[in-house]
């Protein structure tokens, strides 16, 4: 029985990553911000939502594909952008590109990714997604989503929550922040986990060499042990809406607002021609105090429902949480960890192995509720109790 046979959820898959990752790299994935409570938070909101089944419904014809953003998606979900899920798996980012591509569902890179929007786009297939932090010198930002575009990359997610940084301290005391800094510790954490040594860190080391924040702006890509990259220069934090409305100029595709907590910035981002937002606390891992992203999807749904595509994340790891997310207005999700476990577990195997985790189980949900299609959920599948708390 391999790794994979033996992983029955996204827990299981969770567990095997811990084991093969260096604590650093492990950590930097799993775990939120400051005490972690929006990570907890997240996933305690959709535990306290319940459903009701519906039974005796012919369940024959089923079908849990969407149309998102103008194009079919076999599950109403997108892999999320993750900066170095390169780290995790050599190439990682490729691997979940093909994983998503493999799976039918669209795939976001990371501005802060290892691996290249070219290789990607060259390497991958499926639908590709780039995602953007705006940098301080604005024709910075305009020279990546000038290479994305050039690359064919279909939708922009421009993420609105990453400028003001972030306080994970556990990373700090690892030592992985970025840049990266090799000390005793990271050098013993990397020694103790030799699988990792030899199949991610020695690949690149004997290939391309240690690895580079490929997507950065040429004057910062620099290796991720370098203090000059990434960091400051990339948190814009005079950052306001006309620089949405001047990049809804500039980008051709599909945008898409990422880090929406309040109805009005959804507004705003369908102002701007923002063609989806996501509903997003960046899993916990942005502001530690922030509101868990199900309590206030209803009032994003309520404002620019039926306007917009809304996508919801953080804390999704079940396909029952997607069922709750859709069933309350979302038109889709996005996965982060999930299928960043999936690499550090297995690669591309391991991600996929994680779609389908997901996919089996929204199915199974979907049966439950007596849905044969996404389009058949709505707010009569939770039980009244568990709604009414939910909106109050
Ligand atoms: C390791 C890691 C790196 C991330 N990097 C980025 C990033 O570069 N850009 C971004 O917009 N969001 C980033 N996110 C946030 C995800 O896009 C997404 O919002 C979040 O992971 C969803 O929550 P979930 O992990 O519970 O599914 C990252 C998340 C993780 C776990």
């Amino acid at each position: 029985m391999s790794r994979l046979d033996r992983c029955y959820n996204i827990a299981d898959l969770r567990l095997q990553a811990l084991k093969h990752l260096p604590k650093g790299v492990f950590q930097y994935i799993d775990r939120g911000a400051e005490d972690e409570v929006a990570l907890a938070d997240n996933r305690q909101v959709f535990r306290d939502l319940k459903l009701r089944t519906r039974f005796m419904v012919d369940l024959t014809d089923r079908d849990m594909g969407i149309d998102l953003l103008g194009k079919r998606s076999n599950l109403p979900m997108a892999i999320a952008p993750t900066g170095i899920a390169g780290l995790a798996w050599y190439q990682g980012e490729l691997a979940l590109a093909k994983a998503a591509a493999a799976k039918g569902i669209p795939f976001t890179l990371a501005t802060g990714s290892i691996t290249s929007m070219e290789t990607i786009a060259r390497e991958a297939g499926g639908r590709l997604w780039f995602q953007l932090y705006m940098w301080k010198e604005e024709d910075l930002s305009y020279q990546l989503v000038a290479r994305a575009r050039d690359a064919g990359f279909e939708a922009l997610i421009v993420t609105i929550d990453g400028a003001l940084g972030n306080n994970r301290e556990y990373n700090k005391r690892n030592g992985f922040s970025i840049p990266f800094s090799i000390s005793a510790r990271s050098v013993t954490d990397m020694a103790t986990h030799p699988r990792w040594l030899l199949g991610v860190m020695g690949r690149y080391l004997m290939t391309t060499g240690m690895p580079r924040h490929e997507n950065y702006p040429a004057k910062y890509a620099h290796r991720i042990t370098s203090g000059a990259g990434g960091g400051s220069p990339m948190r814009h934090h005079a950052m306001t809406w006309k620089d949405i409305q001047k990049m809804r100029q500039f980008w051709p595709g599909k945008l898409i607002i990422k880090g929406i907590l309040r109805k009005e910035d959804a507004v705003r981002a369908v102002e701007c021609g923002a063609d989806a937002v996501v509903v997003s606390n960046h899993g916990g891992r942005a502001l530690d105090a922030a509101a868990p992203t199900l309590d206030i999807l209803p009032e994003v749904v309520d404002a620019v429902g039926g306007k917009t595509t809304i996508f919801l994340d953080s804390g999704i790891r079940r396909g029952s949480d997607m069922v709750k997310a859709l069933a309350l207005g979302a038109n889709a999700v996005l996965t982060g960890r999930a299928t960043l476990y999936g690499i550090g577990t297995a690669g591309q195997a391991g991600a996929e192995k994680a779609l389908s985790i997901i996919k089996t189980e929204f199915e199974k949900t979907m049966a439950y509720v007596g849905c044969r299609r996404v389009s058949e959920l709505s707010h009569d599948v939770f039980s009244p109790n568990s709604l009414k708390q939910l909106l109050g």
